[in-house]
């Protein structure tokens, strides 16, 4: 932050520009459509796999890159940071090889059935053992959506119990594996990372340090408020701002942002995910000037993903106003609407643009 910033308010916050280490770009219409919001903010993203059909090979994730580069605007700087979506039948060689090669950054280990487009996932940890032996050799981070998916285990107890059965396990197999925890919902989580060896980060959503499960149910169903891992109870809300705004490099931004048109949102089955890239930085920056850390922000936002990735900071800066602005009821996207987050609220800063480091 600008030291003309220091105040406990100030009017203006000026950061190194940031990256987002987890978000949902999709395909298609609607990629070019919500493209723009995170490249409005972002230099880098790390980019989900989870299409429909994913991007499980390396050619698969080359193509979808070159679709990403195919929208972006001439002279667009933006970094798309690639993730192969793993399987049972991923292979290693194929992955170490688009590692190698620059087009795969991460690969992405979803539990089958546990999310959006999840059923190709991986069904038995101990089946991609392979796969991982060759991830930890050469350096590759496995970026984790943590919940297990029996029925058995309650909904709001999904990640506490897959640290202890999966998570757990792993890192004693492979003790030198980088590991991003993604969007962290528990105390459990935010201990569990804290403890854990230089090896293993967590990313954090501006909406699980906004709203606890309460959200979800506010005077109705509340679909807009839905996403996986679904919001917790307020002592974990508590945990993630302390784990966020604590200064620890194991922490970092990233949005989750996951649009879905308003029509398969608002419905008898919703469908999970939150589309907050049009303010995302604006909500981190209320999170942390809540909790009195202002000063952590740019750590948080701008440092520790890149220091954890191995990849120089970025040479920008983003301004942030202080300024009140409504927050829009619907976005055009993808032929449809999509209800961003916030919609309807007074959000306390504005995005006023990227410019040179100075
Ligand atoms: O809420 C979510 N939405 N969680 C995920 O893990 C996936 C995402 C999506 O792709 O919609
Ligand atoms: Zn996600």
């Amino acid at each position: 932050m600008s030291a003309a910033d220091s105040s406990a308010s100030p009017s203006r916050l000026v950061i190194r520009q940031p990256d987002d280490w987890h978000v949902h770009l999709r395909d298609g219409a609607m990629l070019a459509d919500v493209l723009p919001y995170t490249i409005r903010q972002f230099a880098r993203a790390i980019v989900m796999p989870n299409l429909s059909p994913p991007a499980a090979t390396s050619g698969e994730v080359a193509e979808y890159r070159a679709r990403i580069m195919a929208c972006l605007p001439k002279g667009s700087t933006f970094t798309p940071l690639m993730t192969l979506y793993l399987t049972d039948a991923t292979s290693p060689d194929d992955l170490a090889a688009g590692f190698a090669l620059g087009v795969v950054t991460a690969a992405k280990l979803y539990p089958a059935h546990a999310t959006t487009n999840s059923a190709h996932g991986v069904t038995a940890i101990r089946g991609i053992y392979p796969v991982l032996e060759r991830m930890q050799e050469v350096g590759m981070p496995l970026l984790v959506h943590g919940e297990v998916t029996g029925g058995d285990i309650d909904i709001f107890d999904r990640e506490a119990v897959f640290i202890e059965r999966v998570l757990v396990p792993t890192l004693r197999d492979f003790p030198a594996l980088k590991l991003v925890f993604e969007h962290i919902t528990t105390v459990e989580a935010a201990a569990f990372v804290e403890a854990a060896g230089e090896n293993v980060a967590a990313t954090i959503t501006p909406h699980h340090l906004q709203i606890n499960r309460n959200a979800i149910f506010a005077g109705g169903i509340r679909p807009h408020a839905y996403c996986l891992p679904i919001a917790k109870r307020e002592v974990h809300r508590l945990a993630l701002r302390r784990a966020a705004t604590s200064g620890s490099a194991k922490f970092f931004l990233g949005t989750d942002t996951a649009p879905h048109e308003v029509k398969t949102k608002e419905s008898a089955c919703g469908c999970a995910g939150i589309f907050n890239a049009p303010h995302a930085l604006e909500a981190y920056a209320m999170v942390f000037e809540e909790e009195g850390a202002l000063g952590r922000l740019e750590g948080f936002a701008s440092e520790h993903g890149p220091r954890f990735y191995g990849l120089p900071l970025n040479e920008s800066q983003v301004v942030l106003e202080r300024q009140e602005c409504l927050v829009p009821e619907r976005i055009a996207a993808g032929g449809g609407e999509i209800v961003p987050w916030m919609a309807g609220e007074v959000i306390r800063w504005r995005f006023a643009g990227v410019q040179p480091l100075g």
